[in-house]
């Protein structure tokens, strides 16, 4: 079940890219064309947060069920896999999970269709930095073994 979880969160990471990816997209299109924020701008924010608050979820359970809180209770000095998931990982995602929501309520109550999309471009590009500089990728060899895709 914990392995099913570990797949789930890893391949999860790409919806969380994809959907940030595509709302920061459509908030600069919107501000270089002067368009309206419409129904495409809410659902791809809409479904940045949803994957997001899957992940979180995911990631709790795998914090406490995959022993990493324990680790966090009985830290060994220069354990750099440790602190990287115990802190890093885990602090650097909950930060930008809690952008990510403040940034959707920030954006529906924005008064004109551009101060929406700027917005929406400034919390979700903050959030997006902040996932892809915690992400552990397979070239950051000193965190172990986490591919691009685990099936
Ligand atoms: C947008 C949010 C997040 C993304 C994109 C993300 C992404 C990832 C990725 C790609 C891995 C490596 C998976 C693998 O080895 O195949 C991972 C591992 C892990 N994540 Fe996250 N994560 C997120 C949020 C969180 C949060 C909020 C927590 C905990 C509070 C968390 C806890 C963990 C733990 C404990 C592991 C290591 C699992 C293990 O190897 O036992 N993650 N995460």
């Amino acid at each position: 079940m914990q392995m099913v979880l570990l797949v789930l969160h890893n391949l999860l990471r790409w919806a969380v890219i994809v959907t940030a990816g595509w709302s920061i997209f459509l908030s600069v299109k919107g501000l270089a064309s002067r368009a309206l924020y419409g129904k495409a701008d809410n659902l791809a924010n809409m479904l940045f947060m949803i994957s997001c608050d899957i992940q979180l979820v995911i990631g709790i359970t795998l914090y406490f069920w995959g022993g990493w809180f324990g680790r966090l209770l009985h830290w060994e000095i220069g354990d750099k896999l440790s602190r990287f998931f115990t802190l890093e990982h885990s602090g650097t995602m909950l930060l930008a999970w809690i952008i990510v929501h403040i940034g959707r309520s920030v954006v529906k109550r924005g008064k004109t269709d551009r101060e929406k999309h700027t917005k929406a471009l400034i919390y979700f590009g903050v959030a997006l930095i902040l996932i892809l500089a915690a992400i552990p990728w397979p070239f950051r060899t000193a965190l172990g073994s986490h591919p691009w895709f685990r099936f």
